[in-house]
């Protein structure tokens, strides 16, 4: 079965249709989502759709991008939402230094405390990350062992090299299946099949045929696709392998 170990069903776009969606997504052969929060709101929800549904689990945590709404109090509300059993990782958190929709040195700040959260509870963490690698490597190697996976991997191939140093995955999805997404393709031929995480991080980033529409976790399939035609693996062993990650990864199996 297929895992899709990243995406945002707790976002407004699913309000309107999520059975139709989740309805898809079992169809399509995705045994487990893993719902990723982004502020505190948003992880809140993802901790109720995990509890309403066996095949959902939840990531509680705050996105840099809404590192300036993380307070004392979203602090203790991410804690209890932790002692929920389907709430199996922090995240997304990290930094984004390509939009600063917050002040950099308070996402530096929002990571720390988060990272601390993952420490205290033993969580593995999603780390999201563009235009920051140098800087969340070195704060990562500082804080190591970490366990975690670098979600929707854009870095580079030295970058790549020090993240599964560390033992982090990182995650693949739709930018696989894009044209121009050449270096991409080069680091997921490179990471070792143990190291690697499939996402859909719906509803952005929908693969090839589906790009610029809203993407969903049964489209999971067509990234899987692509990554066994760049490793030359057969499409069953790749879903298999990464489905055993997620599990040994977030679900401790
Ligand atoms: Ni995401």
């Amino acid at each position: 079965m297929l895992y899709d170990t990243h995406c945002h069903l707790n976002h407004p776009q699913f309000e309107p249709d999520l059975n139709q969606v989740l309805a898809r997504m079992r169809e399509a052969g995705v045994g487990r989502c893993l719902v990723a929060g982004y502020d505190q709101p948003s992880s809140l929800i993802a901790t109720e759709l995990s509890s309403m549904n066996k095949d959902i689990y939840a990531a509680i945590g705050v996105h840099p991008h809404d590192a300036d709404s993380f307070s004392e109090d979203v602090e203790r509300s991410l804690l209890s939402l932790m002692e929920n059993p389907k709430v199996v990782a922090v995240g997304e958190i990290g930094l984004d230094f390509h939009y600063n929709y917050s002040d950099p040195q308070k996402q530096s700040a929002v990571l720390e405390a988060q990272l601390h959260i993952a420490q205290i509870t033993n969580k593995p963490v999603i780390f999201h990350c563009r235009d920051a690698y140098e800087p969340l490597l070195d704060i990562l190697e500082r804080t190591a062992p970490i366990h975690g996976v670098m979600h929707c991997w854009a870095g580079d191939k030295d970058q790549a090299r020090r993240a599964l140093d560390m033992g982090l995955y990182l995650g693949f999805g739709g930018m696989v299946t894009f044209k121009n997404a050449s270096e991409i393709c080069d680091i997921a031929a490179m990471v070792p099949v143990d190291s690697l995480l499939l996402e859909t991080d719906a509803p952005y980033l929908a693969p090839t045929p589906h790009r610029g529409k809203r993407n969903e976790p049964a489209y999971i399939r067509m990234v899987a696709e692509k990554v066994a035609a760049i490793k030359g693996m057969e499409l069953k062993e790749v879903i298999m392998r990464t489905w055993e990650n997620g599990l040994t990864l977030f679900h401790g199996e």
